[in-house]
């Protein structure tokens, strides 16, 4: 299994390209279920996440190749790949345990099975351990749209023989797949749906502009309120992913971590506004310029700050980790009260073992700083967490080695050519 070695204490300066979003790319390839027609996406980052998406697609019917080679091919070193994806035929209705287990958005496939050919066997998601992750909203709403839904030995057994039929949803939680699926789903279910409670995230603001180029006629995302007109069917679309931002704001932590400067370019620094506020707030310094963004870190200490997680404009999630290690080098106390997963302080434990001083409660951690960080033998424990602990190895002194780095290859394209660029000293070991 595959370990990242990293000798901690260099800064980092030079520049790094941001890739596509993995949680755009997601739910934009599996858009293409929803069409005869092929959807052409730009901007793909190579990741494992989206090779398990292709297989998963594959399996249902799609053809998938990559500027015209087949999905298997692709070359390690590409970036930013353009994908051509034509269902032309839903062959099987059928996603199976081994693969859909192994990533939550794979589930997201049942919606837009459902709305193109009226019925879906699916099974329960997987992805990252960081809560009980029920899928109760997702069905509520496909049966609030008409479906019938059987739970089955792991598996979700729906049908809609009639169709699927448009309805007013209200969300009792923000769920970003929950949206992605019942928008998908109600594209081509009769009549008009109203998704209230409805995710503003930017992915769903990019799935909505893909449908809308492939014909769909949606109003009102990235507010509260959806409104989908359904349509009898969708056409061919081109489409790029934007950038991703739980990256950009990992690389802007890291330097913050380790001091130098870093430009990120093909950066939507707007998508980052809160987490940029609450940088500069600790005292860095941060310069958004179009499409790219200036993060500097010189020899002054951060400053401790309080942060709770919320949907999207709030401080994300997925950047929770990252901005705990940053924290460990603030002078003085921090808190982060984590409200989306109730068990996302798996990297908590890690971070102790380089040093980090943090306590949790319930649903808080306090982190205690400036702890001087040093190297050790740690394990990623899900996609955010490992990254969490590269940016901390980075910053620590001596030599940090991460295990258990598949997770990392599911969200993090290119990780240690784009950090080994601006100065790190990092490499994988492969056993
Ligand atoms: C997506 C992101 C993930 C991010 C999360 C929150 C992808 C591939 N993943 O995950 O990186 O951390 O949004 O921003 O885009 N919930 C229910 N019932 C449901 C669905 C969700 O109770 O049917 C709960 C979840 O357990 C969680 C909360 O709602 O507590 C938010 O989850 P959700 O937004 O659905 O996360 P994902 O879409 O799985």
């Amino acid at each position: 299994m595959d370990r990242i070695k990293i000798i901690g204490g260099s800064k980092l300066i030079g520049s790094i390209p941001i890739s596509g979003a993995k949680n755009a790319a997601l739910p934009l390839m599996i858009a293409s279920l929803l069409t005869e027609g092929t959807l052409t996406l730009k901007n793909i980052p190579h990741l494992a996440d989206i090779t398990l998406l292709s297989r998963i697609l594959g399996e249902l019917g799609a053809n998938i190749t990559i500027d015209g080679r087949d999905v298997p091919s692709i070359n390690n070193e590409t970036s930013g790949v353009t994908m051509h994806i034509s269902v032309p035929k839903i062959s099987n209705f059928f996603a199976k345990y081994d693969l859909v287990s192994r990533m939550r958005a794979g589930f997201w496939v049942i919606g837009p099975l459902l709305a193109r050919m009226g019925r879906a066997k699916v099974s329960l998601p997987g992805g990252c351990a960081i809560g009980t992750r029920p899928v109760d909203l997702h069905l509520k709403a496909l049966q609030k749209l008409g479906a019938d839904i059987k739970l089955e030995d792991g598996y979700v057994i729906a049908t809609a023989p009639n169709g699927l039929k448009g309805t007013k949803i209200k969300f009792s939680k923000v769920s970003v797949g929950a949206t992605h699926n019942i928008l998908m789903a109600a594209t081509l279910a009769k009549g008009q749906t109203i998704i209230e409670n409805a995710a503003k995230e930017p992915e769903v603001v990019d799935l909505v502009k893909c449908l809308r180029a492939m014909g769909s006629k949606i109003e009102g995302e990235g507010t509260s309120i959806i409104n989908i007109e359904g349509v009898s069917q969708l056409n061919s679309a081109e489409h790029e992913v934007l950038p991703d931002r739980i990256e950009a704001g990992t690389y802007a932590m890291a330097v913050a971590m380790t001091g130098g400067s870093l430009t990120l370019t093909n950066v939507n620094s707007d998508n980052l506004q809160y987490p940029l506020h609450v940088m500069k707030a600790m005292g860095v310094q941060c310069l958004d310029q179009e499409n790219s963004l200036h993060i500097t870190q010189n020899d002054n200490k951060l400053k401790p700050i309080d942060i709770v997680t919320n949907p999207y404009p709030g401080f994300p999630t997925d950047l929770q980790a990252q901005i705990m290690a940053m924290m460990t080098q603030a002078d003085g106390l921090s808190r982060i009260r984590e409200t989306i997963f109730e068990n996302r302080f798996m990297h908590v434990q890690e971070l102790a073992r380089l040093g980090a001083n943090i306590t949790l409660d319930g649903d808080m951690a306090i982190i205690r700083g400036v702890t001087k960080l040093k190297g050790a033998q740690v394990m990623a424990t899900d996609l955010r967490a490992s990254v969490s602990l590269v940016i901390a190895a980075l910053a620590a002194k001596g030599e940090t080695i991460v295990n258990r780095v598949y997770h990392l290859d599911r969200g993090f394209e290119d990780i240690e050519k784009k950090l080994s660029s601006c100065g790190a000293v990092i490499e994988r070991l492969t056993d």
